[in-house]
């Protein structure tokens, strides 16, 4: 799965940019409040539009404090995917349980030096793992191959039946670097600059799902 991360479009222009990536399996949606992170985007009110205006699905990325206070009305905006920050959660059993039961997939997203081991446990609760590769904040930034090793490991507990997240990455995903991440074991990867600093984004999704699937297509054969 590619999805592309508006955090890179025009702003000003939020439903042509969704238009453009038709073949987008969901839209990466980055939430900042500027405490948890140092910058500061969008909110509920955006996304609600966004949501009227386009049928690609939303997973909202929320780098704030206090999700357990606001995921769930992003869930109830009608996102697909709702992600919390491990790092932040008061209470991220019940907050994948509040997402959930407002309608949409509950994701768990853990920073570049946050370690999976703590959260394997509170991950059976929940649909998907963004593992960040980058420090959360802001587009464009250099992809930080150690984080792989978090992947792997996810990879390995769901292909042993451990856990049952898909396991999706974001950060400074690109041409360059997809292959190593797909060859790790990602299902969904979060790209910015890479579609929206494109000439072409529709043919920048298709040209990064080519070489995903390529490149992850021995995965899973022995
Ligand atoms: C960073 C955001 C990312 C960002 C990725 O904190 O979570 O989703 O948009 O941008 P690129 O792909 O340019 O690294
Ligand atoms: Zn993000």
């Amino acid at each position: 799965m590619i999805a592309p991360s508006i955090l890179s479009a025009d702003f000003a222009r939020l439903k042509d940019e969704a238009d453009a990536v038709p073949g987008a399996d969901w839209l990466h949606v980055d939430v900042m409040d500027g405490h948890f992170v140092p910058n500061l985007t969008l909110g509920l009110p955006v996304v609600e539009a966004l949501e009227r205006a386009t049928d690609i699905p939303l997973d909202c990325h929320l780098m704030i404090n206090d999700p357990d206070r606001w995921a769930p009305g992003y869930a109830e905006a009608g996102s697909r995917n709702v992600t919390v920050h491990a790092e932040a959660a008061h209470d991220p059993r019940r907050v994948a349980r509040d997402i959930r039961a407002a309608g949409a997939l509950a994701g768990l997203s853990v920073k570049p030096r946050t370690p999976l081991e703590d959260w394997v446990e509170v991950l059976r609760d929940y649909d998907t793992l963004l593992v960040m590769s980058v420090e959360p904040g802001f587009g464009g930034q250099k992809f930080m191959p150690e984080v792989l090793d978090k992947v792997r490991t996810a990879r390995r507990l769901v292909d042993t039946g451990h856990l049952h997240v898909l396991v999706e990455i974001d950060g400074g995903i690109s041409r360059e670097t997809i292959e190593q991440a797909a060859e790790a074991g990602v299902d969904c990867f979060v790209a910015g600059s890479a579609v929206y600093g494109a000439d072409d984004p529709e043919r920048a999704v298709e040209a990064l799902r080519e070489q995903a699937v390529r490149a992850s297509a021995h995965l899973g054969q022995g």
